[in-house]
């Protein structure tokens, strides 16, 4: 889809999400034919840089996140033509009129606010005090939206003094992974799959964010958030909400983020002995991460496994079961939807265990896999096996259709269309904080610690038990 052209402006432009995922996904977009000519991406940072000290860095991010194959010398070129930098201080009044002066008029206007949340106020200010934004321009901004309820609400309020709801692009990465938008196709367009999305065909759900690294350089952030503000509050929860919505009357940015907002808003609080929390040690000379943050003391949970329930008509009695770590066997992201044993047995005892399982996999190897139950070819009687149907996109579509468009791409184009679908609104937000908030304030106020676990396994033995006790088991992370 074409898209208008446009100037945008990543405030942080210096910063590690702009060299590892913003302009090499700007590339891939301009090397799809997505970046009209005369649009430009203009850096913005304290350092004092020109445009061409900028353009020297936008090149090696290119080579060092971009395949040397996929990079042609005179398209790099042409690229980085298209790319700006003005210093600038975000705080005081350095450098807003050369930004005014180099944004060019008729463009779709954008600023990515890739910087701590602190500056968002100062930033949206003087974007206005100079005149940069007006009442089309959109701003986009990362994650953490705040750390908890109160502070998300304040964030909320300082960007709607000076813009509309219908301009400001909260990015969750997660809703730009193609599965997740697939999830979405295969759930509200096939007739096949929703008469048995609820609690009386499917017996649980499992959500997996599994990650090998640990936190490596990100120490002084992590130990702030843990796995709960870092990735369920977020990602997890999102994820959770369109397995879980109602089917929105139109695929349309309200329609689909009112049905999200249900979700959320329908979670019962959660027990404590429905919570396990990790925290991985030392292994094989490889630091703990208490010494990876630098505090031997530190209570922060690297992992977390818990069981929710929605509380409503469709899932009343469904577990949900989410799972996220670092540090863990393997790097997979999954949701597996668990239906229900069939009612009868006509096999005989022997053959009862089988279970449809749709697993739909966000990385690696995207794609979905339907588990069946076929006879066992061959002579031996009527055994029963499973087999996977499956949708994996890879196969399906062919070499043509491509490689699988990083999220920051996909969602960065849908800023400049205008398209709010995939980004979180205000309201999403906060009611996510709000389920969130009493369960981190229960550990703080009982000064719960988190379990050990070996780096390289599935996270701490309780997680195990968590699912046993209700004779189910945790879908392999591998
Ligand atoms: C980020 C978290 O939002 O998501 C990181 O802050 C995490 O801690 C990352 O590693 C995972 O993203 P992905 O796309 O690699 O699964």
């Amino acid at each position: 889809i074409p898209v208008d052209r446009f100037d945008l402006v990543i405030f942080g432009g210096t910063g590690d999400l702009a060299r590892r995922k913003i302009l090499p996904g700007l590339f891939r977009r301009f090397m799809a034919g997505q970046m009209p000519e005369g649009s430009r991406i203009i850096g913005a940072a304290r350092s004092e840089l020109d445009d061409q000290a900028y353009r020297d860095m936008a090149r090696e991010a290119l080579e060092e996140f971009i395949d040397k194959d996929r990079r042609p010398k005179e398209c790099v070129d042409a690229f980085i033509e298209q790319i700006h930098y003005v210093a600038i201080d975000a705080t005081g009044t350095g450098g807003w009129s050369e930004l005014a002066q180099t944004m060019s008029s008729d463009t779709v206007r954008a600023f990515y606010f890739s910087v701590a949340p602190s500056l968002f106020g100062a930033l949206a200010e003087r974007l206005h005090e100079h005149n940069i934004a007006d009442s089309q321009s959109r701003i986009v901004v990362e994650k953490p939206f705040g750390r908890d309820l109160e502070t998300a609400r304040t964030l909320n309020r300082t960007l709607a003094q000076h813009f509309d709801e219908t301009q400001i692009y909260r990015i969750d990465h997660y809703l730009g992974k193609e599965t997740v938008q697939n999830l979405m196709a295969v759930r509200f367009g096939n007739v096949l799959f929703e008469p048995l999305w609820n609690s009386q065909y499917v017996d649980h759900i499992q959500i997996t964010v599994a990650e090998t690294v640990g936190v490596g350089g990100r120490g002084a952030y992590y130990d702030k958030s843990g796995a709960m503000r870092d990735m369920v509050q977020n990602h997890l929860m999102q994820l959770l909400c369109l397995i879980a919505m109602e089917p929105p009357s139109r695929f349309d940015p309200d329609a689909v983020r009112d049905e999200k907002l249900k979700v959320i808003r329908a979670l019962e609080p959660v027990a404590p002995h429905d919570i396990v929390r990790g925290q991985y040690d030392a292994f094989n000379g490889a630091p703990s991460y208490r010494e990876d943050v630098e505090d031997p003391q530190s209570l922060t949970e690297s992992f977390i496994a818990m069981k929710l329930h929605v509380s409503n008509w469709r899932w009343a009695g469904t577990p949900f079961y989410l799972r996220t770590g670092k540090k863990l066997r393997a790097r997979t992201s999954e949701i597996a939807v668990v239906f229900k044993d069939a009612p009868h047995s006509i096999f005989g005892q022997a053959e009862k265990a089988h279970r449809n399982i749709l697993t739909i996999r966000l990385q690696p190897n995207e794609g979905m896999t339907l588990g069946v139950t076929i006879k066992e070819p061959g002579p031996g009687g009527m055994r029963l096996i499973d087999v996977p149907l499956d949708m994996s996109f890879a196969d399906a579509l062919g070499p043509e259709a491509g490689e699988v468009p990083d999220a920051y791409e996909r969602l960065i184009m849908d800023v400049i269309r205008g398209n709010q679908t995939l980004f979180m609104r205000g309201d999403e937000v906060e009611a996510a904080w709000a389920w969130t908030d009493p369960i981190i304030e229960g550990w703080e106020a009982r000064g719960d610690a988190p379990k050990p676990y070996e780096p390289g396994t599935s996270g701490p033995e309780d997680a195990q038990i968590l699912i046993h006790r209700e004779g189910r088991r945790w879908r392999e992370i591998k």
